[in-house]
């Protein structure tokens, strides 16, 4: 994973609109960008509704303009991990924002009267430039003083933002100095606190405030920004020292603002990946050591993709395939979860006993979800683990392994990928307009086993692909790339981790067991809870939601809908 957790967009100073943030730090190929506008957490939902369809991690944050009242210093205070919409920064933030425009404004005025070839207009357009019609809506519409150096520098009366100009301007005696009135230090680290935030001291070597640590600590400081443009190796060397006394998570990034005077672009500094794994950990020990233990087997799938990898037969079937990976990363996972857990029960793909009662902690295991893919492409396929007690999920666990995005889902507590929660799917579209994953496969078993005529299929949506890793098909449905997932041919291991992610985020999906070769139903018959945790292959469909799920089952049944669960 590789991380920039310092960026500004143009909800505040920086340059980048939402899309273009998202764009930049996919070609840069990090997994995660913190957004740490300053005062504002306005451009957060969007920002993180394009990331989630991208691919991209973002950690919604901000950077809040404090004071420290006891020496009159002017200090950043970083928040992580906010929630959308947080109350208690946005409280605290908005007079700074008010104060900022306000200031902004009278310096515009005193360039204009000072005979500046600029007008208020022409700043407002720049600071709102590019901005989609969303962005707009939700834009507080703040000026910065970025803005107007950006049009001293468009106009020519500046060659660069942070240049003489900018000094004579802006600073000591200069025509536009003075700064706004902060919040308290330590108010504003209440408010990221509150809203379940985590606080950060920002670039402690650019603003000398390395001497607030411990008393910021007191208050519920949980980290340090130790990689920074403005930090000197001998700053970095201090804030590192700092966070090892004081049990600091260590962070860094840019501080990018994109265009608009940035010494360092996404990426050029990343976040320290122990600092990272602390900051997006899920502050629950069984889960962070699930979370792991599936990394790690995922870990020896990868590496195998270097080796020739060996498939047999299953049955004799060309379609079906195992290989001394499958064994070992299944082995690893019983190993590794038996040990901690030695009365739980499995059901596995690769060993062919059932568990004798699933009343109690009962895990369900796919070692290689996609076998195909990792045999012939080496890329596409997932480890996928699920636990359930007493018949409820408990957890859910689909690592893509060559993505390296682990997606896990808690029931009631929400869906992550890689540590970032996953918005709801919100995204109504009629059922034509939707794109569903279905294999020839399936399409032949559903003519077989339920009389539904393959141009139904065919016909009837704006396109059909089939992906041949089921977990990660019910993932894309998770990330908004893909509306529908079907299958005929499918197991519990298969959906049953990534089910319990799709529940979270809205999701729907039902299930409904027959038998394999002669296509007779048998639903309703397993004596193992729940019903579906079984060795036999299915029928399977996930939807980005409900009200698409029974569009799309009166669509294909209709003369009656066969005798699905509803997961
Ligand atoms: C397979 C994949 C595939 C589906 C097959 C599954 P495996 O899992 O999920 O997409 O069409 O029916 O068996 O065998 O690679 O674990
Ligand atoms: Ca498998």
């Amino acid at each position: 994973m590789i991380a920039d957790l310092h960026v500004h967009t143009r909800f505040s100073d920086g340059s980048y609109t939402a899309r273009e943030l998202v764009v930049e730090a996919k070609r840069k190929n990090l997994s995660h960008v913190a957004v740490v506008d300053h005062d504002t957490t306005a451009g957060l939902p969007i920002i993180a509704s394009l990331a989630q369809r991208a691919g991209l991690g973002m950690i919604p944050g901000v950077e809040i303009s404090a004071f420290d009242t006891r020496t009159s210093r002017k200090i950043h205070l970083l928040g992580y991990r906010l929630p959308l919409p947080a109350p208690h920064v946005e409280a605290l933030c908005a007079p700074i924002r008010e104060r900022r425009d306000a200031r902004t404004r009278e310096q515009v005025q005193a360039l204009l009267e000072a005979g500046y070839p600029i007008t208020l207009e022409e700043v407002e357009e720049i600071a709102a430039d590019s901005f989609s019609p969303e962005e707009l809506d939700v834009w507080e519409g703040v000026l910065f003083k970025q803005h107007v150096m950006e049009l001293l520098v468009k106009k020519g009366a500046a060659s660069q933002m942070y240049g003489d100009l900018y000094r004579a301007l802006f600073k000591d005696d200069g025509i536009c100095a003075g700064d706004i009135e902060y919040v308290d230090l330590f108010e504003a680290l209440g408010a990221i606190r509150a809203d379940g935030g985590v606080a950060v001291l920002a670039h402690p070597g650019q603003q000398e405030s390395f001497d607030l640590i411990p008393s910021l600590v007191e208050a519920g400081l949980a980290g340090i920004e130790v990689f920074h443009p403005d930090h000197s190796p001998e700053d970095t060397a201090r804030a590192r020292a700092l966070a090892e006394d004081f049990d600091l998570i260590e962070v860094g990034g840019t501080d990018d603002h994109g265009t608009f005077g940035s010494t360092r672009r996404l990426g050029e500094i990343t976040a320290p990946e122990a600092g990272l794994d602390r900051l997006l950990s899920f502050d629950d020990e069984e889960v962070d050591w699930l979370v792991k233990t599936v990394r790690s087997a995922g870990e020896l799938a990868r590496r195998a993709t270097t080796d020739g990898i060996d498939p047999k037969l299953k049955a004799g079937d060309i379609r079906d395939l195992v290989t001394a990976h499958d064994m070992a990363v299944e082995g690893y996972l019983r190993d590794a979860i038996g040990s901690r857990h030695p009365d739980h029960t499995f059901l596995t793909e690769e060993d062919e006993t059932l568990p004798e009662s699933t009343a109690g902690p009962a895990w369900i295991i796919d070692p290689i979800d996609g076998t195909t893919n990792f045999v012939s492409a080496g890329t596409y396929f997932a480890v996928s683990v699920a636990r359930w007690d007493g018949g409820e999920p408990v957890v859910g666990v689909v690592y893509d392994v060559m993505a390296d995005e682990c997606y896990v889902g808690i029931p009631n507590r929400g869906a992550f990928c890689n540590g970032v929660p996953l918005l709801p799917l919100e995204r109504p579209l009629p059922l034509e307009a939707s794109v569903i994953e279905v294999s020839s496969s399936t399409m032949r078993r559903l003519k077989r086993d339920f009389g539904v005529e393959t141009k139904q299929i065919r016909k009837s949506f704006r396109a059909q692909r089939a992906l041949g890793c089921a977990s990660l098909g019910v993932i894309r449905v998770i990330r908004g790339t893909l509306d529908i997932y079907l299958s005929a041919t499918i197991s519990a291991w298969d959906h049953a981790a990534a089910n319990i992610v799709l529940r979270e985020v809205g999701g729907a999906a039902v299930v409904e067991i027959g038998d394999e070769e002669t296509g007779e139903r048998s639903h309703g018959e397993a004596s193992t809870s729940p019903p579906w945790f079984r060795r036999d292959r299915g029928l399977f469909i996930a939807a980005r939601d409900r009200a698409t799920l029974d569009a799309l089952l009166a669509h294909l049944f209709r003369s009656g809908r066969p005798p699905v669960t509803f997961l």
